[in-house]
């Protein structure tokens, strides 16, 4: 909690949704996560959320709670993805059925939020997942002299890089990003369009809640917010809701119910698990709190399990 961001964090606003339709939100961290006789617990603290005070929450005090007596379970752990995440995801996903898991701890652990975009290849910008150095110099030449490198396991822009044939930095970078030919990398076709932003289409249960776009810096190729991208209000168009009702039946399957989608120019690049971030600004464009849309599908859903 001390390290959210009251006015821009997704969590946040879920929380603050949870209680503006009258439930109770309880909040814990994955190492509070355990199992025992068979059932998840975790120890947890309610907590109260107030964003227009500068102390904008209060703890009351830790019980254990069983996952299978409250309604629902929101995961939101940033990546990387590590073992501490992996094992979490096995304790959550003993409470299956027990409870409403947002998202579901083996979506979670399926969908790398760069390879799982490999389900969806004829949405993407041509893309080549490797660790060969040379590989990826023969790639980069094959989609135009222009194309960004990123590691598997980073987010917010993180390691995010530009490979152009003629920048005498672009071995250097190769070597780095793949440890020296032993860590796999996702190459992709650079594709111009993002100088128009990168959108995130916030997805629920296959359908969408809503976009925002993300201008890059105009010093900087990654448009994330966390890389000082300026966040403008977007729709989503026909082709983009094309392309999600294609996706969403493997969405559902995997349980990947609150997703974000990043689209550049039409182009699948990135599919957001773990904590996709946007609904705030998003909110903020259409003047209301859209992650009431979220707690109200869970109210619905959380009778049924
Ligand atoms: N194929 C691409 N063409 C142009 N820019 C890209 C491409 N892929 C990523 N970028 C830029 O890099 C940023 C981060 O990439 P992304 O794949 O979303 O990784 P992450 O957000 O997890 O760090 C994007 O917001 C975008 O600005
Ligand atoms: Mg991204």
């Amino acid at each position: 909690m001390e390290r959210l961001l009251p006015s821009k964090d997704t969590t946040v606003a879920m929380q603050r949704a949870t209680q503006a339709r009258g439930h109770t939100s309880l909040h814990c961290e994955p190492k509070d996560v355990f199992v025992q006789g068979g059932e998840t617990f975790a120890k947890v603290r309610p907590v109260t959320v107030d964003t227009s005070k500068s102390t904008w929450f209060t703890y009351g005090g830790h019980t254990d709670v069983r996952l299978g007596d409250i309604d629902a379970v929101f995961i939101r752990k940033d990546p990387p993805f590590d073992a501490a995440y992996l094992y979490l995801t096995h304790l959550l996903e003993v409470a299956r059925g027990k409870t409403l898991l947002v998202n579901d701890p083996a979506g979670l652990r399926n969908a790398n939020e760069k390879l799982y975009t490999l389900h969806f290849t004829e949405f993407m910008p041509r893309t080549l997942v490797t660790s060969d150095a040379d590989r990826i110099h023969q790639f980069v030449k094959d989609v135009g002299d222009d194309a960004v490198v990123k590691p598997l396991d980073g987010a917010g822009g993180a390691g995010v890089m530009r490979l152009r044939t003629g920048d005498d930095n672009r071995r250097s970078i190769v070597d780095t990003l793949t440890h020296e030919g032993r860590v796999l990398v996702m190459v992709q076709q650079y594709v111009p369009a993002v100088r128009s932003g990168d959108k995130r289409i916030l997805l629920l249960d296959g359908e969408v809640l809503g976009a925002i776009n993300r201008i890059p810096r105009s010093d900087d190729l990654r448009s994330n917010i966390h890389a000082g991208g300026r966040v403008e209000a977007i729709e989503v168009t026909d082709t983009e809701r094309a392309m999600i009702a294609k996706m969403a039946p493997r969405l559902r399957r995997d349980g990947l119910i609150f997703v974000g989608l990043d689209v550049i120019g039409d182009r699948l690049t990135e599919v957001n698990v773990t904590s996709p971030t946007g609904i705030q600004e998003l909110s903020q464009h259409r003047g209301r709190e859209v992650a009431e849309d979220v707690i109200a599908w869970a109210e619905q859903h959380a009778q049924t399990v």
